[in-house]
Protein backbone atom coordinates (compact mmCIF):
# COMPACT_ATOMS: atom_id res chain seq x y z
CA UNK A 1 0.00 0.00 0.00
CA UNK A 2 1.28 3.55 -0.60
CA UNK A 3 2.27 5.61 2.40
CA UNK A 4 2.03 8.53 0.74
CA UNK A 5 0.40 11.25 2.99
CA UNK A 6 -3.77 12.20 1.82
CA UNK A 7 -5.41 15.38 2.86
CA UNK A 8 -9.10 14.68 3.61
CA UNK A 9 -10.96 18.31 4.31
CA UNK A 10 -14.16 17.87 6.55
CA UNK A 11 -16.91 19.59 4.22
CA UNK A 12 -18.15 20.12 7.99
CA UNK A 13 -16.39 23.57 8.16
CA UNK A 14 -17.92 24.33 4.10
CA UNK A 15 -20.50 26.39 3.20
CA UNK A 16 -23.69 24.38 3.85
CA UNK A 17 -26.09 26.00 1.03
CA UNK A 18 -23.00 24.57 -1.49
CA UNK A 19 -21.89 21.09 -0.61
CA UNK A 20 -22.10 19.96 -3.85
CA UNK A 21 -19.80 22.77 -5.11
CA UNK A 22 -17.52 22.75 -1.90
CA UNK A 23 -16.70 18.65 -2.88
CA UNK A 24 -15.57 19.98 -6.15
CA UNK A 25 -13.55 22.92 -5.01
CA UNK A 26 -11.81 21.22 -2.79
CA UNK A 27 -10.98 18.53 -5.26
CA UNK A 28 -9.83 21.17 -8.03
CA UNK A 29 -7.51 22.44 -5.39
CA UNK A 30 -5.77 18.85 -4.88
CA UNK A 31 -7.56 17.25 -1.77
CA UNK A 32 -7.05 13.29 -1.79
CA UNK A 33 -10.51 12.35 0.00
CA UNK A 34 -13.15 14.11 0.75
CA UNK A 35 -14.53 13.81 5.06
CA UNK A 36 -18.22 13.85 5.64
CA UNK A 37 -18.93 14.19 9.34
CA UNK A 38 -22.52 12.41 10.27
CA UNK A 39 -23.82 13.41 13.78
CA UNK A 40 -26.46 12.23 15.34
CA UNK A 41 -27.64 14.47 18.09
CA UNK A 42 -27.24 11.53 20.57
CA UNK A 43 -23.81 9.77 20.36
CA UNK A 44 -22.04 13.23 20.16
CA UNK A 45 -23.77 16.55 20.68
CA UNK A 46 -24.49 17.97 17.30
CA UNK A 47 -26.94 17.39 14.17
CA UNK A 48 -25.62 16.94 10.43
CA UNK A 49 -26.50 14.67 7.94
CA UNK A 50 -27.62 11.18 6.74
CA UNK A 51 -27.57 9.04 3.61
CA UNK A 52 -29.60 11.32 1.74
CA UNK A 53 -26.72 13.72 1.72
CA UNK A 54 -24.33 11.74 0.93
CA UNK A 55 -26.13 10.02 -1.61
CA UNK A 56 -26.59 13.93 -3.46
CA UNK A 57 -22.77 14.62 -2.91
CA UNK A 58 -21.71 11.55 -4.18
CA UNK A 59 -21.87 12.96 -8.14
CA UNK A 60 -20.08 15.68 -6.91
CA UNK A 61 -17.05 13.53 -5.67
CA UNK A 62 -14.54 11.99 -8.13
CA UNK A 63 -11.98 11.08 -5.14
CA UNK A 64 -12.53 8.77 -1.92
CA UNK A 65 -15.83 9.39 0.13
CA UNK A 66 -14.56 9.08 3.56
CA UNK A 67 -17.41 9.05 5.99
CA UNK A 68 -17.16 9.10 9.73
CA UNK A 69 -20.07 7.81 11.70
CA UNK A 70 -20.97 9.43 14.86
CA UNK A 71 -23.72 7.79 15.61
CA UNK A 72 -25.07 5.10 17.80
CA UNK A 73 -26.29 2.48 16.85
CA UNK A 74 -24.40 2.30 13.77
CA UNK A 75 -25.47 -1.37 12.22
CA UNK A 76 -29.23 -0.50 10.97
CA UNK A 77 -27.56 2.44 8.84
CA UNK A 78 -24.66 0.65 7.45
CA UNK A 79 -26.01 -0.40 4.31
CA UNK A 80 -27.90 2.95 3.71
CA UNK A 81 -24.48 4.64 3.62
CA UNK A 82 -22.76 1.72 1.08
CA UNK A 83 -25.87 2.55 -1.15
CA UNK A 84 -25.22 6.62 -0.60
CA UNK A 85 -21.63 5.38 -2.67
CA UNK A 86 -19.25 5.75 0.64
CA UNK A 87 -16.05 4.67 -0.26
CA UNK A 88 -15.15 4.10 4.00
CA UNK A 89 -17.48 4.05 6.42
CA UNK A 90 -16.00 4.64 9.72
CA UNK A 91 -17.71 3.82 13.29
CA UNK A 92 -16.31 4.90 16.90
CA UNK A 93 -15.41 2.05 18.82
CA UNK A 94 -17.24 3.81 21.69
CA UNK A 95 -20.36 3.61 19.39
CA UNK A 96 -22.08 0.10 20.74
CA UNK A 97 -21.18 -3.43 21.94
CA UNK A 98 -20.32 -5.46 18.93
CA UNK A 99 -18.12 -3.54 16.90
CA UNK A 100 -16.32 -6.34 15.37
CA UNK A 101 -19.93 -7.34 13.95
CA UNK A 102 -20.28 -3.84 12.79
CA UNK A 103 -16.62 -3.98 10.69
CA UNK A 104 -17.79 -7.26 8.99
CA UNK A 105 -20.97 -5.52 8.43
CA UNK A 106 -19.27 -2.57 6.74
CA UNK A 107 -16.74 -4.75 4.43
CA UNK A 108 -19.96 -6.96 3.58
CA UNK A 109 -21.71 -4.25 2.35
CA UNK A 110 -18.42 -3.62 -0.09
CA UNK A 111 -16.69 -0.42 2.13
CA UNK A 112 -13.59 -0.04 3.36
CA UNK A 113 -14.63 -0.48 7.29
CA UNK A 114 -12.56 2.08 9.83
CA UNK A 115 -12.82 1.96 13.44
CA UNK A 116 -12.47 5.45 15.35
CA UNK A 117 -10.96 6.01 19.19
CA UNK A 118 -12.05 9.17 20.96
CA UNK A 119 -9.27 10.33 22.79
CA UNK A 120 -9.64 9.00 25.94
CA UNK A 121 -9.87 5.48 24.38
CA UNK A 122 -7.01 3.71 24.55
CA UNK A 123 -4.90 2.47 21.24
CA UNK A 124 -5.36 -1.26 22.52
CA UNK A 125 -8.75 -0.79 21.90
CA UNK A 126 -7.79 -1.33 17.84
CA UNK A 127 -5.87 -4.86 18.99
CA UNK A 128 -8.19 -7.46 18.38
CA UNK A 129 -9.68 -5.80 15.19
CA UNK A 130 -6.59 -5.42 13.11
CA UNK A 131 -7.14 -7.69 10.59
CA UNK A 132 -10.86 -6.51 10.45
CA UNK A 133 -10.09 -2.86 9.30
CA UNK A 134 -8.70 -1.17 6.66
CA UNK A 135 -8.17 2.44 8.54
CA UNK A 136 -8.25 3.83 11.88
CA UNK A 137 -9.29 7.29 12.88
CA UNK A 138 -7.35 8.70 16.09
CA UNK A 139 -9.67 11.70 17.00
CA UNK A 140 -7.62 14.64 18.40
CA UNK A 141 -10.53 16.23 19.81
CA UNK A 142 -13.80 14.80 21.09
CA UNK A 143 -16.21 14.38 18.19
CA UNK A 144 -19.11 16.66 17.62
CA UNK A 145 -17.68 20.23 16.58
CA UNK A 146 -15.37 21.37 13.97
CA UNK A 147 -12.43 24.06 15.13
CA UNK A 148 -11.55 22.60 17.99
CA UNK A 149 -7.71 22.58 19.90
CA UNK A 150 -5.49 19.35 18.99
CA UNK A 151 -4.88 17.15 21.68
CA UNK A 152 -1.66 16.71 21.92
CA UNK A 153 -1.44 13.97 24.30
CA UNK A 154 -3.00 11.57 21.27
CA UNK A 155 0.29 11.45 19.47
CA UNK A 156 1.43 8.51 21.56
CA UNK A 157 -1.85 6.43 20.68
CA UNK A 158 -1.02 7.50 17.06
CA UNK A 159 2.55 5.86 17.70
CA UNK A 160 1.54 3.13 19.46
CA UNK A 161 -0.73 2.00 16.58
CA UNK A 162 1.92 2.74 13.70
CA UNK A 163 3.79 0.23 15.79
CA UNK A 164 0.97 -2.38 16.78
CA UNK A 165 -0.28 -1.99 12.80
CA UNK A 166 3.20 -3.50 11.16
CA UNK A 167 2.72 -4.22 7.94
CA UNK A 168 -0.86 -4.86 7.56
CA UNK A 169 -2.76 -2.39 4.90
CA UNK A 170 -4.18 -0.21 7.44
CA UNK A 171 -3.82 3.48 7.11
CA UNK A 172 -4.28 5.81 10.04
CA UNK A 173 -6.10 8.92 9.94
CA UNK A 174 -6.14 11.75 12.56
CA UNK A 175 -9.40 14.01 12.79
CA UNK A 176 -9.41 17.17 14.40
CA UNK A 177 -7.62 20.45 14.89
CA UNK A 178 -4.81 19.55 12.34
CA UNK A 179 -3.13 22.23 11.05
CA UNK A 180 -0.13 23.26 8.89
CA UNK A 181 1.72 23.20 12.65
CA UNK A 182 0.24 19.91 14.03
CA UNK A 183 -0.19 18.06 10.59
CA UNK A 184 4.06 17.30 10.73
CA UNK A 185 3.74 15.63 14.94
CA UNK A 186 0.58 13.40 13.53
CA UNK A 187 3.05 12.39 10.09
CA UNK A 188 6.07 11.81 12.38
CA UNK A 189 4.11 9.88 14.59
CA UNK A 190 3.04 7.86 11.92
CA UNK A 191 -0.54 9.25 10.44
CA UNK A 192 -1.42 8.49 6.67
CA UNK A 193 -4.32 10.71 6.12
CA UNK A 194 -5.24 13.95 7.47
CA UNK A 195 -8.97 14.99 8.11
CA UNK A 196 -8.97 19.03 8.02
CA UNK A 197 -12.12 21.21 8.27
CA UNK A 198 -11.20 24.79 9.35
CA UNK A 199 -7.86 24.61 8.29
CA UNK A 200 -8.36 24.06 4.61
CA UNK A 201 -11.59 26.14 4.27
CA UNK A 202 -10.28 29.18 5.81
CA UNK A 203 -10.06 32.45 3.69
CA UNK A 204 -11.60 30.64 0.74
CA UNK A 205 -14.94 29.98 -0.95
CA UNK A 206 -16.79 28.30 -4.17
CA UNK A 207 -16.13 31.81 -5.45
CA UNK A 208 -12.15 31.91 -4.73
CA UNK A 209 -11.09 28.64 -3.92
CA UNK A 210 -7.54 29.10 -4.70
CA UNK A 211 -7.20 29.68 -0.65
CA UNK A 212 -8.03 25.82 -0.38
CA UNK A 213 -5.04 24.62 -3.15
CA UNK A 214 -3.07 26.63 -0.83
CA UNK A 215 -4.14 25.78 2.65
CA UNK A 216 -3.92 21.80 1.30
CA UNK A 217 -0.25 22.21 -0.16
CA UNK A 218 1.28 23.98 3.12
CA UNK A 219 -0.87 21.01 6.02
CA UNK A 220 0.67 18.55 2.58
CA UNK A 221 4.21 19.78 2.82
CA UNK A 222 4.49 20.41 6.67
CA UNK A 223 3.48 16.62 7.00
CA UNK A 224 5.56 15.23 4.35
CA UNK A 225 8.82 17.14 5.36
CA UNK A 226 8.16 15.74 9.07
CA UNK A 227 7.85 12.54 7.54
CA UNK A 228 11.26 12.79 5.57
CA UNK A 229 12.84 14.05 8.83
CA UNK A 230 11.33 11.22 11.31
C1 LIG B 1 -15.17 16.41 14.64
C2 LIG B 1 -15.15 15.96 13.21
C3 LIG B 1 -14.01 16.50 12.43
C4 LIG B 1 -14.00 17.98 12.33
C5 LIG B 1 -12.63 18.47 12.00
O1 LIG B 1 -16.19 15.78 15.30
O2 LIG B 1 -15.07 14.55 13.14
O3 LIG B 1 -13.92 15.89 11.15
O4 LIG B 1 -14.90 18.48 11.41
O5 LIG B 1 -12.65 19.84 11.99
P1 LIG B 1 -11.38 20.74 12.33
O6 LIG B 1 -10.33 20.38 11.33
O7 LIG B 1 -11.89 22.11 12.19
O8 LIG B 1 -10.95 20.37 13.73
ZN1 LIG C 1 -14.60 13.51 11.19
Amino acid sequence: MTRAIKIAPSILASDFAAFGAECEAIEAQGCDWVHIDVMDGHFVPNLTFGPPMCAALRPHIKTVMDVHLMIAPVDPYIDAFAKAGADIITAHVEAGPHIHRTLQAIRGAGCKAGLALNPGTPAEAAAPLLDDLDLICVMTVNPGFGGQKFIHSQLDKIKALRAMIGDRPVEIEIDGGVTAETAPLCSAAGADVLVAGSAVFKGGSVSNPAPYGENIRKIRAAAENARAAA
